[in-house]
């Protein structure tokens, strides 16, 4: 993408955030407020409480615009963007689901209420963690990458118990949000926010439905203990640490000279990987293998949970692919018509070639895990994925000696 692709791909998920308040008041509110106006004196009469819910139901969106709005301005200042919003790129429908969908990813992450969905991950990586560097003076140089980081909760986790890490995203609606509420110097809980709001079904009452969740759950300074041992790179996994030539040019793995030398940098530049929720997020599962392959050292692990949920899975769209010339760096035999979806390996058969042809040995693995992603946990359904979970070390090179 060029520069100026890239501002306004920026641009749009702001502009997003600040029209979220439009947007949730004509898609959420106002279709509930028309068919309670619809209904007939008598059938009113049954639900006369129906009425100040509604109104209570704007009030919490109007406060979820607030936290936006908030989110934006911290982030025009930080982001060098373009202060006036009248000039910035219009949001598609796409865009604006996804703002609807980030109160869920900051639930997640965040919040209290989803301690137990994130402890599936926790309690499994910090025993293994335990057991392998106990030390925590040996911990400081030892490098976790994380890919697909979303909100960053995890990397602060993983500072905390004192390992060097560093998240990697490549969506614009996560790093706006994610820097606003890891550096933004947040006390413990002190923002409000209504998660549930946009949800009307499974929902145990609408006191349930309309009640607020603070956030974040911890003090994030402290948790950092004032070390600088935490970093994020915005852009594809792919392209910031798979290997410098050999994946086919796309949108997500460039032939820019300084990407190639910057892949080179990272080659076996990490002791340990983390992918959470993260493996079936790509288009070409074979490229995430071969570059979590790349970046790891000899003997580094790879820890991974999350479901087999291949996102381009029902996915119709085609990708651009090519060949990177391997001395001139010119891309060659343009594909224009690669289906986004494919590839989509079983479990069974993605374990194998990650030990057969990318030289990783399972230490442990457990399936069939249940998770949710951001669920409400006074929810009356059964939402939610089987996870996996597996632990698996990257063999050593072996050298013959003559
Ligand atoms: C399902 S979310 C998981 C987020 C977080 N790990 C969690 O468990 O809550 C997947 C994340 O991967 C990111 N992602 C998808 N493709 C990526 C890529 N090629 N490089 C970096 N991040 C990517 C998405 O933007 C999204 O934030």
């Amino acid at each position: 993408m060029s520069d100026g692709e890239e501002a306004r791909v920026l641009e749009k998920a702001l502009s997003s955030y600040y029209h979220y308040e439009e947007y949730a008041l004509n898609e959420i509110w106002k279709p509930r407020m028309c068919k309670w106006m619809s209904l007939s004196n008598l059938q009113k009469s049954k639900i006369p409480w129906y009425g100040k819910y509604l109104g209570e139901l704007k009030r919490c969106i109007m406060k979820n615009a607030e936290f936006y709005r908030l989110v934006v301005q911290r982030s025009v200042a930080y982001w060098g963007c373009n202060p006036n919003p009248d000039q910035w790129s219009q949001p598609t429908s796409y865009d604006m689901d996804k703002t609807v969908l980030m109160f869920t990813q900051i639930l997640r992450e965040w919040s209290q209420e989803c301690q137990d969905e994130r402890d599936l991950l926790l309690t499994r990586l910090r025993a293994f963690l335990n057991q392998e560097i106990p030390n925590k003076f040996e911990r400081r140089v030892v490098k976790v990458l994380i890919p697909g980081a979303g909100l960053g909760r995890l990397i602060v986790d993983l500072v905390n118990d004192g390992f060097c890490v560093e998240g990697n995203e490549t969506s614009y609606h996560m790093l706006l949000l994610s820097r606003f509420i890891l550096n933004g110097e947040h006390p413990k809980e002190g923002l409000t926010i209504y998660p549930f709001v946009h949800t009307f079904s499974h929902q145990l009452s609408h006191e349930h439905q309309l009640r607020p969740i603070r956030i974040p759950d911890v003090r994030i300074s402290e948790m950092l203990n004032g070390v600088c041992s935490m970093s994020m790179s915005a852009g594809s996994f792919v392209d910031l640490y798979g290997p410098p030539l050999g994946i086919k040019w796309s949108e997500y793995y460039s032939a820019d000279i300084e990407m190639i030398r910057y892949r080179e940098q990272n080659a076996s530049s990490v002791r340990i990987v983390v992918t959470n929720f993260f493996i079936d997020t790509g288009s070409n599962i074979l490229d995430y293998l071969e570059t979590i392959s790349h970046v790891l050292e000899d003997g580094g692990y790879w820890v991974n949970f999350g479901p087999l949920m291949y996102h381009y899975e029902n996915d119709s769209q085609v990708e651009v692919t090519g060949d990177i010339d391997p001395t001139t760096g010119e891309v060659k035999n343009v594909n224009r018509f690669v289906p986004v979806k494919g590839l989509e390996l079983s479990l069974n058969d993605l374990i194998q070639v990650a030990c057969d042809q990318y030289a990783f040995d399972i230490i442990a693995k457990e399936i069939g895990i249940k998770s949710g992603y951001g669920r409400d946990p006074t929810g009356i359904a059964l939402l939610g994925y089987m996870c996996n979970y597996w632990l698996f070390k990257k063999r050593k090179k072996s050298f013959s000696i003559c």
